[in-house]
C-alpha cells in the first residue's frame, strides 16, 4: 500500500467513479446541472438600533446561504460600549425573527469559540442547540481551543412567543 499525488490520468477515473453516486448524496451544497454551485460571497448586514441611542449597538450579519438545506451561518457584534447590558439577547431575538419571517430558511447556525462565554451563554439563553465541537479548532496566542457549531431550526423559533 502507498499513496503518492495524483496525476491527470487518476482525475479522470475519479470522474469515472463519481458516475456511480448521486452527486446529492455526497455532499449537502446546492447542486445545479449536476454540478455543485460555488459558495455564494453574498453577506445580509443587518444594523441594531435603539430609540434613544445615537449610535448603532449591534451588528447582525447572515451569510453562506445555502438554498438547498435552506440554512445560512450568521455572526453578530455589540459595540463595545453597550456589552453585558442585555443588547446582545435583545438584537439575536429580533434578528432570528426577521431572518425567519422575511426568507424561507429553516437553520440558522453560528460557530464560536469554547471561551466566548458572553456568546455561548447567549445563545444558550436562546435556547440554540450544540450541534456539536470542532475540536482544538481555534488558535489563539499559541493555544488550541475548541470551537462550538449552534444551531437553531424555524419550527424551534416561536415567533409569537417574543
Ligand atoms: C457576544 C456578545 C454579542 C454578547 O453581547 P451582550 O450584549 O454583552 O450580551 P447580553 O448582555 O445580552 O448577555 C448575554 C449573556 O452573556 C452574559 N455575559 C455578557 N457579557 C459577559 C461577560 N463579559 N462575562 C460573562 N458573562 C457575560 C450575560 O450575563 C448574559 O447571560 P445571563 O442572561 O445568563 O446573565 C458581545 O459580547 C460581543 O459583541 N462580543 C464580541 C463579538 C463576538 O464575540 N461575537 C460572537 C462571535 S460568534
Amino acid at each position: 500500500m502507498w499513496l503518492e499525488l495524483a496525476s491527470d490520468e487518476h482525475h479522470l477515473a475519479f470522474a469515472e467513479w463519481a458516475q456511480h453516486n448521486r452527486l446529492e448524496e455526497q455532499t449537502c451544497r446546492p447542486i445545479a446541472n449536476g454540478k455543485r454551485i460555488p459558495p455564494s460571497h453574498e453577506v445580509i448586514t443587518l444594523v441594531f438600533l435603539v430609540a434613544g441611542i445615537d449610535e448603532p449597538v449591534g451588528r447582525f450579519r447572515y451569510f453562506d446561504i445555502n438554498p438547498r438545506n435552506r440554512s445560512a451561518e450568521f455572526g453578530y457584534t455589540i459595540n463595545p460600549q453597550f456589552r453585558h447590558q442585555g443588547m446582545g439577547t435583545r438584537m439575536l431575538n429580533l434578528a432570528v425573527t426577521h431572518v425567519f419571517s422575511n426568507t424561507n430558511l429553516n437553520k440558522l447556525y453560528c460557530q464560536t469559540a469554547a471561551f466566548n462565554t458572553p456568546s455561548i451563554k447567549l445563545l444558550e439563553k436562546l435556547s440554540f442547540h450544540r450541534d456539536g465541537v470542532l475540536r482544538e479548532h481555534h488558535e489563539l496566542d499559541g493555544k488550541l481551543w475548541d470551537d462550538c457549531i449552534y444551531s437553531i431550526l424555524r419550527r424551534e423559533w416561536k415567533i409569537t412567543d417574543r
